[in-house]
């Protein structure tokens, strides 16, 4: 029999490690969550919070995550059950993360199946079908919805059956460049078009009267769904990381390409919304606000796609609903394999029968969403913009004050000897232990309105 590291699985190269760990960051949280934020919250203001957040609270909880991850060798819930001495509290905290990823796949799955459901639409359009573009494009169609969420969670199931490296690692080596590739090619066009210069002007020049507490708790909830923190994705990814590797340089590398793509995607999405208005496209709704991101993404840019008609039109949107997707796939292979990688870990099971079984039954929750899709929001509020940051804030908890700082530390020098004595070493610790968890629990309780 194998032994249990070589049967668990580990990544081919360092790059492998990045560009999966990127994979799950980069997502419908960048190409659909960030833009439409930005262009609803004072542009380049959000931008500049939402960056703060993003290193000064996220990446000191990513480093913390792969450690333990890397450290242990194992799932979520199994890191904390190791490292915190087989007490039940301790894993109860990774168990919250599982149950987190497992909702948030759930939901997310739904609205993956929309950007290949689009795909389609953009497809019917253009051969004239409209009744059939209208039909396959209605978000508010249970078996439409249903059966667009089945075959993506079925290319997301023989994704993880193929293991860590020879199925993740491949799949998102070839997706994430591909993805920057159509990102930087179709802002190549979409900024030269009439219109386009209001949407940059409104998302890089700041407008700071805009920042208030809330549009701070905004930017750190996006800030964590888009990093994959607080649930354990990258507790799993760092288990399959080599002793050799830097952590806190990968995490940077991570961190780093998550916001570059968010960026990127502001400069398509937001002019984008703009050339829609000039072509006569409403944006904002009667009391002048603008509209709901799923109504930008799914209504509007569709409408702009059918103004500019013919292959144009073709082209421009399906390789927009196209692109949404594979960032959408390179994130449901992550939340999916946290629960593999536990059933395979804690209960023996093969990872085939886990994928197979654990991807089945998350589907049934996405079916019940399918044909109620106002579940969605609930699912967002409590297991995403509650959810993840509480796991960042216990996380941090139980790495600072329990396991300890200087253990993981100890850990990351495997990779970076002098880590003790940089820079990064002094400081960290501070932000594991005070900066990153008083901060998330200012913004939860005031996102709460109990402060
Ligand atoms: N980071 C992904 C996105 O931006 C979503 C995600 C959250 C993936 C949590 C894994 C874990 O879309």
């Amino acid at each position: 029999m194998a032994t249990s590291t070589t049967s668990r699985g580990n990544w081919n190269s360092k790059l492998g490690f990045i560009l999966a760990a990127a994979g799950s960051a980069v997502g419908l949280g960048n190409i659909w969550g960030f833009p439409t934020q930005v262009a609803s919250n004072g542009g380049a203001a959000f931008l500049f919070i939402y960056l703060l957040c993003a290193f000064a609270i996220g990446f000191p909880v990513m480093v913390a995550e792969i450690t333990m991850g890397r450290k242990t060798g194992r799932n979520p819930v199994g890191a904390f059950k190791v490292l915190g001495d087989n007490k039940l509290l301790y894993s109860a905290i990774g168990m919250w993360g599982l149950i987190c990823g497992v909702m948030i796949l759930a939901f997310y799955t739904v609205i993956a199946g929309w950007t290949v459901s689009y795909v389609f639409e953009e497809v019917f359009f253009y051969l004239g079908m409209t009744d059939w573009a209208a039909w396959i494009s209605d978000t508010g169609n249970g078996p439409i919805n249903a059966v667009f969420a089945t075959l993506f969670m079925g290319a997301t199931i023989s994704i993880i059956l193929g293991g860590v490296s020879d199925g993740i690692e491949r799949a998102t080596k070839f997706m994430m460049p591909l993805l920057l590739i159509i990102l930087v090619v179709m802002i190549g066009y979409v900024v030269l078009q009439p219109g386009a210069g209001v949407g940059l002007e409104i998302y890089l020049l700041p407008d700071f009267s805009k920042v208030t507490p809330d549009l701070i708790l905004s930017a750190m909830g996006q800030a964590f769904f888009s990093l994959s923190l607080g649930m354990g994705a990258l507790i799993t990814y760092g288990s399959y990381l080599s002793k050799k590797e830097n952590i806190p340089e990968a995490a940077t590398y991570v961190t780093l390409m998550d916001a570059f793509i968010a960026f990127l995607a502001g400069l398509l999405v937001i002019p984008t919304m703009y050339m829609a208005q000039a072509q006569g496209v409403p944006i904002f709704d009667d009391s002048g606000n603008l509209l709901a991101s799923a109504a930008l993404i799914f209504q509007v840019l569709p409408e702009l796609f059918h103004e500019m008609g013919g292959l144009l039109g073709l082209i421009f949107g399906g390789t927009f609903f196209f692109l949404l997707s594979i960032a959408a796939l390179t994130s449901t292979i992550s939340l999916l394999e946290v629960p593999v990688s536990y059933a395979i870990d804690e209960h023996d099971l093969k990872r085939k029968s886990a994928a197979t079984y654990i991807g089945g039954g998350v589907l049934a929750i996405s079916l019940i969403i399918s044909f109620d899709t106002s579940l969605i929001d609930h699912f967002v509020f409590i297991f995403n913009e509650i959810g993840l940051p509480l796991g960042g804030f216990l996380i941090c908890l139980f790495l600072g004050y329990y396991w300890k700082t200087d253990n993981a530390l100890a850990e990351m020098q495997e990779g970076y000897p002098t880590v003790m004595t940089s820079f990064f070493g002094r400081v960290w610790p501070l932000f594991v232990k005070v900066i990153a968890p008083l901060a998330i629990l200012y913004n939860l309780l005031s996102g709460l309105g109990i402060i």
